[in-house]
């Protein structure tokens, strides 16, 4: 047999189709992050982890790699510069940053920081969302578009903060909302900047088609459309309508939905044109997907198509009808949130996984003699004797037949406990056997082929799924996960992995596998007193925010790192992951409270001389450091 290679794992774990060329294996076997696509230089995010564990930063840790995120804004930019070029496409383009993807502050700045070059601007689509991109953009001057349903606050904020000189553009998601608009205007005297967001036939694809068609929640009809141009005509505000906006829908995963829409779209923005209203900016919103398991498929957790064939369609597409249509070409706007931040943040965590190890209970000797055992376990004994690639088929059967036997009869009280367990343990060791059979068989029956999935374990590893991943949970997306060391050898088990939520829901049994979606994870026997780590990747995007509190394990330590030619790496933040006592905190208990009660129940029990005082604030003083202290798993 050849030896296992370093390109074995990139393979098996399909790191190279989906790590979009920021993730590699280096020669040790360690998992890297690039500061840029193919950069020769890496942080070895293994040895990154041991450092950070030496300056007392605990695992879990999400790691935010900074430069991931210029390089992203810097891919996206490119193609369309280099699509405009190509089809002569005579306006501009614009990324529009919609920060509900992830609005951690740090994000947002070195998004808007990294962006300047290219005059991106932030989208938002709430209150607290615009505060935020009003704080960030004051001082530089950065667009704002602002979506979403918006009350007589949100918009007066908007106006107001347009009045002294913010370049905000509001989009009317509702006719209610064009009303108010122009009244408050009215009432404090300025020119809004208009958008409206149009609702298209076209769909996107996957789990979020429904943002898309004429049922959609958010965006005017075309009827309504034609009405909002009515209203602003008689308002003398036509001139203020500036911008056209729709979005079908995020990780859309098959390019010809993205043509559809492109194409109705660009066809509603050259008949108001037609009509006289001063269009100059055209917004395709959100969608542009993120190939999570590196298939380049339409499965939902892929997309089949890149950035580049996504700039191309659009600038193509819409350059076509408006020339066809004999209108301007409009400013293009895309408001790619996905695309930008997926690739930045990977969790770690280590495996607790010494406990899920079966010990060898010692049967050995009495598959010697078996005359005293129930002749079902008999028949489990017969077959792991005589099993061979002949008979496999029908061993397999029966074999679940008999276990199922063997449960029966002890639930019926004919067989003990220890009976019980050894018709366990052989029928494991028949999955075993049978295993290594398979493994050197060509042609694997069908019915087998699923059979590896008789030999997963259970890997825990210490996070929470609702709290970091929720969309593993929530719509079984595919994130992909790998181990960060030995990777220059084989793993020889496959696992499912768990969290230490008390949830069975808190499991992860799909995985970005070699081909596609796989139902285990492939992963190495881990020693007792080993350090392992995997890491969870392409988790940017949503599922900082998305998270919850399942548990009450609440956000894990954060370290943003930038790439250091001098040092490797350098650590530009610490965010201290929620203590024990914070996420008591947002369920209404509190910890004094809780210290003060124990306290006084402590003094009781002191009193009647149940306890010594010293075992009293023994006991006070564990309390209060587990307040104080991280809400995962320590040593
Ligand atoms: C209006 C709007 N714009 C942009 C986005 C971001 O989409 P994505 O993350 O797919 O780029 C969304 C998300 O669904 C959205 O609703």
């Amino acid at each position: 047999m050849s030896r296992w290679k370093i390109k074995d794992s990139e393979r098996l774990y399909n790191l190279t189709n989906w790590g979009a060329d920021y993730f590699s294996i280096n020669k040790k076997g360690n998992v890297c992050v690039h500061p840029s696509p193919h950069s020769k230089y890496a942080i070895d995010i293994r040895a990154l982890v041991d450092d950070l564990i030496k300056r007392n930063i605990k695992p879990p840790i999400l790691l935010r790699f900074m430069n991931v995120l210029e390089g992203r804004i810097s891919s996206i930019n490119r193609a369309f510069r280099n699509a405009i070029e190509e089809y002569d496409y005579p306006a501009t383009y614009q990324t529009f940053y919609p920060i509900k993807v992830n609005q951690q502050r740090q994000v947002v700045e070195a998004i808007a920081d990294f962006g300047k070059k290219y005059g991106l601007g932030l989208e938002v689509g709430s209150k607290p969302e615009l505060a935020a991109a009003i704080s960030i953009s004051t001082g530089q001057n950065l667009p704002i578009i602002c979506n979403g349903y918006k009350d007589t606050e949100f918009i007066a904020t908007v106006l107001h903060a347009t009045k002294i000189g913010y370049d905000i553009t509001i989009v009317v998601e509702k006719l209610f909302e064009l009303e108010r608009i122009i009244e408050y205007s009215k009432e404090i005297g300025i020119a809004p900047k208009l958008g409206i967001r149009v609702k298209l036939s076209a769909r996107g694809t996957g789990k979020w088609s429904t943002s898309g068609g004429d049922d959609a929640k958010f965006g005017l009809r075309i009827s309504e459309l034609l009405t909002a141009v009515d209203l602003l005509r008689k308002k003398g505000l036509l001139d203020n309508l500036q911008l056209l906006h729709f979005h079908i829908g995020s990780q859309i995963t098959k390019v010809d939905k993205i043509k559809n829409a492109l194409i109705e779209g660009t066809r509603v923005y050259a008949e108001m044109k037609k009509m006289g209203v001063n269009l100059r900016f055209l917004d395709i919103g959100g969608g542009l997907g993120v190939d999570y398991d590196g298939s380049k498929s339409s499965y939902f957790s892929s997309v089949n198509y890149n950035i580049e064939e996504y700039a191309n369609d659009v600038v193509y597409q819409i350059k076509n009808i408006c020339d066809e249509a004999k209108v301007p070409c409009p400013n293009l706007i895309s408001e790619s949130g996905r695309a930008i931040v997926a690739h930045y943040s990977v969790l770690i965590t280590n495996i607790l996984n010494s406990y899920t190890e079966t010990q060898d209970p010692g049967f050995e000797e009495i598959l010697e003699k078996p005359e005293k055992l129930a002749p079902t376990v008999r028949k489990l004994i017969d077959i792991y004797e005589s099993i061979d690639r002949h008979s496999l088929r029908e061993d397999y059967h029966d074999t679940a037949q008999f276990f199922q036997e063997a449960i029966s009869l002890f639930k019926l009280g004919h067989l003990d406990l220890q009976q019980r367990a050894i018709a366990e343990w052989v029928s494991s060791r028949i999955i075993v056997k049978m295993s290594e059979i398979l493994e050197r068989l060509k042609n694997v029956p069908e019915e087998l082929q699923n059979f590896q999935l008789n030999l997963r374990k259970t890997y825990f590893a210490n996070f929470s799924l609702f709290q970091s991943i929720p969309d593993s949970w929530a719509i079984d997306q595919l994130f992909p996960i790998v181990p960060l060391q030995r990777l220059q050898q084989k793993p020889e088990v496959i696992a499912s992995i768990a969290d230490i939520t008390c949830d069975s829901d808190g499991e992860i049994t799909s995985f970005v596998g070699e081909f596609g979606k796989a139902k285990f994870l492939p992963i190495h026997r881990i020693d007792a007193d080993e350090d392992y780590f995997i890491g969870f990747f392409l988790i940017g995007a949503y599922q900082e925010i998305l998270g919850d509190m399942h548990n009450l394990f609440g956000d894990t330590n954060a370290v943003h790192i930038t790439f250091n030619k001098k040092t490797n790496y350098k650590i530009d933040t610490v965010i201290k992951g929620d203590s024990i006592s914070d996420l008591l905190k947002y369920v209404q208990h509190d910890g004094t409270e809780i210290l003060k009660n124990i306290h006084t129940n402590l003094e009781k029990q002191v009193a009647l001389r149940r306890i010594t005082i010293e075992e009293s604030s023994q006991f006070l003083q564990l309390l209060d450091r587990a307040l104080q202290g991280y809400t995962y798993l320590g040593d």
